[in-house]
């Protein structure tokens, strides 16, 4: 019998669907990439704006034809928005089988089961619970791993969905992730990257003095691993003693995803993200004084109700002034649900689009020119996989994450090499392999 998975939206649902993949391939259900010649199919679904709900939808009208000519197949939908939308699912979508939701994905065998025994069409998605076993992954890279450290989020940001779907905020006991990633090392791999919505507040729900900094520490000294990525940071909690950590280890990537959402305190302030324009400058400050060379990434929200042309432009100056690497940049989405999704919004999609672009466009500017400067330097590299770029080209990561495309053979696959930056995109930099 065979399995194919399609995963949507973030890092944490990746992993999740190497959790499905364990739990079906114990069962004897085999992988394949090829959709025509599964038995059975999962989305894994992503709920953080309308644009990703919507893919979803488009992708089961295209599962119709597929259903028709092999009525056996099995169709499941999991991940957030099932979790959303629950019994909505199977009552929209007739060839939908199963929806399962975030909190029961080691529950999904025996929903299985069920289907195949009785042809019921089935919903289960319990409003919470905790699955999680680490070693219960199928491990998808040889060289690289994730792990989640911290699951669901008790941020509660006004637009954001995520705490409604994923749940309040647990963390994974230190003991289980560090022999978690002392086993991986031992296989082989290099790279770890610890997930978490909020990572830097890993830690407040446990017993114990352990925090972020302090887990990252350890993780890092575990012999044989190379380099020790994490994500998400919140400003809120990035504190400066992780700074300090991060600064003292060689092997901790010297990069910072630090979503600032907003350049103004208004705006900040209604997405109750429980800090000023004032404080993320500090913060800002503090790991480019501290970190040399490191790299400051961002999130970017733009049209959050209420927002002004001088709320946008706050955002726009903020965005000069830092100069980040890279900035992921969004139109603001209602979510079902959230605070803000029953605030009145003024400005017309039309306006959103402007800011939207005017933002994208600074910011390409400010990526390209960061990015020149890198020319003519050398870098130790991960190379993480073929290049999309040109079929002979390798991609790797700088240590602070910068991407960049460089001709070399398949045996680079997992090593760390040096590579000299030879030209420059807006968002990633081609190289050639220093001699
Ligand atoms: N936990 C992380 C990531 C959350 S989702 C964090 O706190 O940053 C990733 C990004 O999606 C967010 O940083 C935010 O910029 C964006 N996002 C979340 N909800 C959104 C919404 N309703 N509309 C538009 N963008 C949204
Ligand atoms: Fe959403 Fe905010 Fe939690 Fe991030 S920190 S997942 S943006 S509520
Ligand atoms: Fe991730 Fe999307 Fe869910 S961003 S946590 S998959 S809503």
């Amino acid at each position: 019998m065979k399995l194919f998975i399609e995963t949507f939206g973030c890092q944490v649902n990746e992993y999740d669907s190497e959790r499905i993949q364990y739990f079906l391939e114990r069962e004897g259900y085999q992988e394949t990439k090829i959709i025509e010649e599964s038995d059975i199919i999962i989305l894994n679904t992503c709920a953080v704006r309308e644009n990703a709900t919507n893919k979803l939808y488009g992708r089961i009208g295209n599962l119709k034809k597929l259903k028709v000519k092999k009525p056996g197949l099995v169709v499941c939908i999991g991940g957030c928005t099932a979790q959303s939308l629950k019994e909505k699912l199977i009552n929209d979508f007739p060839i939908v089988d199963i929806v399962f939701g975030t909190h029961n994905i080691s529950e999904l065998p025996e929903l299985i089961k069920k289907k195949y025994s009785g042809n019921k069409r089935i919903c289960s998605v319990p409003d919470e619970g905790f699955d999680y076993d680490l070693d219960k992954t199928k491990r998808t890279s040889r060289f690289t791993a994730s792990i989640p450290i911290t699951i669901g989020c008790n941020n509660f940001c006004s637009y954001c969905i995520v705490p409604y779907v994923r749940g309040k905020e647990i963390s994974i006991e230190p003991g289980k992730i560090i022999d978690n990633v002392r086993g991986l090392v031992e296989k082989g791999v290099i790279e770890i990257t610890l997930l978490g919505q909020n990572v830097n507040s890993y830690g407040q729900d446990l017993n114990g003095p352990i925090d972020f900094a302090s887990l990252i520490g350890e993780v890092a000294d575990i012999p044989g691993l190379m380099r020790l990525k994490f994500m998400t940071s919140h400003p809120k909690d990035f504190s400066a003693k992780i700074i300090d950590t991060i600064k003292k280890r060689e092997n901790i990537a010297k990069h910072i995803h630090l979503p600032l959402q907003s350049g103004s305190n208004k705006i900040l302030e209604a997405m109750n993200r429980k800090y000023s324009r004032e404080d993320y400058l500090k913060t800002v400050d503090l790991i480019r004084k501290e970190i040399p060379g490191s790299s400051v990434t961002t999130d970017i929200i733009v049209g959050f109700p209420g927002e002004s042309r001088e709320d946008f432009q706050e955002t726009l100056n903020i965005i000069k002034k830092i100069r980040f690497n890279r900035a992921f940049t969004f139109i603001y989405s209602p979510r079902i649900g959230t605070v803000a999704s029953r605030l009145k919004d003024n400005l017309n999609l039309e306006k959103k689009k402007e800011f939207f672009s005017e933002l994208l466009e600074t910011q390409n500017k400010i990526s390209g020119e960061i990015n020149r400067g890198f020319i003519g330097k050398k870098f130790k590299v991960m190379v993480e996989r073929k290049s999309t770029k040109k079929a002979a080209f390798l991609r790797g990561r700088m240590g602070n994450n910068t991407l960049v495309n460089f001709n070399g053979p398949d045996s680079l696959y997992g090593k760390i090499i040096t590579v000299k930056i030879i030209g420059a995109k807006n968002f990633y930099l081609l190289g050639e392999i220093a001699k």
